[in-house]
């Protein structure tokens, strides 16, 4: 049957943008804009992975095909740092190498799913991951678990398999998470484990902040444990530990017959990454330990001074903090009154919303995408915002 002029019914629902009254007094603000609305980083790279460091003098055919498997040196260097991080040896036919982790997800959905089939999306979430599972024609079934799943009585294994169903396919796991910053303990690993085999589920884990954990020490990564690893695809990314958003490259490994698959799916979806930033992707996972380090410092203040100012636990992990804006609302239905007030002063703000269904009144805030100094402006003006809409003391004094 025609189409023309409409595209496929799968994709009508997704948007590259989202219309909103914020979005609105965005594009009329004209001050200066703190973009704490962006899940990015102000740090310039490594130097020797910045796309200027990759020379055609040095590195001849530096502009033709890549391999779709990836690069030879940066299929080495993976193997060498997850070998470094986790003491697992991977294959390197079960590693691919792809065009960020968006690119990585959106070739495992394409691999995994058929239309139809449902994935088990932990809400809040990370905003583009319910379109990528959607426009493979495939439901995201939001179960909202990471605000609530320290809190007393809230049964993790119960919330997942109620939202089990016989089409149920995959459950994606994002740990250091965007937009809580949790990162998820041995037991709560166990239980994903433990729910994953009984229901015969796949695991997509989306490990993109692994290197920012903002404690003491790393945390073991979920793909890594006996009870996950034979039925789990990691997906890893430059862009957040390594500050490389720009360049494009991710990688996922996992199960070496699936990884096939997905790289004949890649083949045709993608072909490969970008040839000269992969190049200056293996320099960074295998001279940017120092780089990492100091990030990790920096992020762990701006955490710091941006759970301050909210009255919020730091979070473990990750670049964002996630609040429940409800007190400053006075009774509004959803956060806009705050994000509006919020834009008239410059600062910029992602609304809860974008990260699932039960989340209107809360804001997602990104602590790494501008400098220290920048940052505690924007605080100060946030801090003002929640100020002047404090609730009024009630008679009896309680705010
Ligand atoms: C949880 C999560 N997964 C995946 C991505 C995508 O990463 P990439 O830049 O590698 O595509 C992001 C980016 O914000 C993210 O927050």
């Amino acid at each position: 049957m025609p189409r023309f002029p409409a595209s496929s019914s799968t994709n009508r629902s997704l948007s590259a943008g989202v219309f909103s009254a914020v979005a609105e007094r965005v594009r009329h603000y004209s001050g200066p804009a703190y973009r704490l609305h962006i899940g990015d980083t102000w740090r310039e790279p490594l130097a020797a992975a910045m796309a200027e460091s990759q020379r055609t003098a040095d590195l001849p055919h530096l502009h033709t095909y890549s391999p779709v498997h990836g690069e030879p040196p940066l299929l080495d260097a993976i193997v060498r740092r997850i070998k470094k991080r986790t003491g697992r040896t991977l294959d390197r036919g079960a590693v691919q190498v792809t065009a960020g982790a968006t690119g990585a997800l959106s070739v495992l959905c394409q691999t995994l799913l058929d239309p139809g089939d449902e994935v088990l999306l932990p809400a809040p979430f990370w905003p583009l991951i319910r379109g990528i599972i959607a426009s493979r024609g495939a439901v995201p079934v939001q179960v909202p678990l990471f605000d609530r799943l320290r809190s007393p009585g809230f049964d993790l294994e119960r919330a997942l398999e109620q939202a089990i169903t016989p089409r149920t396919v995959a459950i994606y796991v994002n740990s250091p998470h965007n937009p809580t910053g949790v990162i998820l303990d041995a037991s709560e690993a166990a239980v994903i484990a433990r729910v994953a085999r009984r229901h015969d589920l796949w695991v997509l884990c989306d490990e993109v902040y692994e290197e920012l954990w903002l404690g003491d020490a790393p945390h073991e990564p979920l793909w890594s444990r006996p009870d996950l690893f034979d039925r789990t695809i990691a997906v890893h990314s430059m862009s957040k530990g390594y500050g490389l958003a720009g360049a494009r490259v991710g990688y996922l490994h996992g199960p070496p017959e699936v990884v096939g698959a997905v790289r004949a799916v890649h083949t045709y979806q993608v072909y490969g990454a970008a040839r000269p930033m992969q190049l200056g992707a293996a320099r960074a996972l295998d001279e940017g330990d120092a780089w990492l380090a100091e990030a990790r410092t920096l992020y762990r203040d701006a955490a710091q001074a941006t759970a301050r100012t909210l009255g919020v636990p730091t979070p473990a992990g990750g670049t964002f903090l996630f609040f429940d804006a409800r007190p400053w609302l006075g009774g509004a239905a959803d956060a806009e009154p705050l994000l509006l007030r919020c834009v008239d002063e410059g600062v910029l703000l992602t609304p809860g919303a974008a990260s699932g269904d039960a989340y209107p009144t809360w804001v997602r805030v990104c602590f790494t995408s501008v400098p220290p100094d920048q940052l505690s402006e924007a605080l100060a003006r946030l801090g003002g915002v929640l100020a002047a809409m404090a609730p009024a003391p009630t008679a009896g004094g309680a705010a």
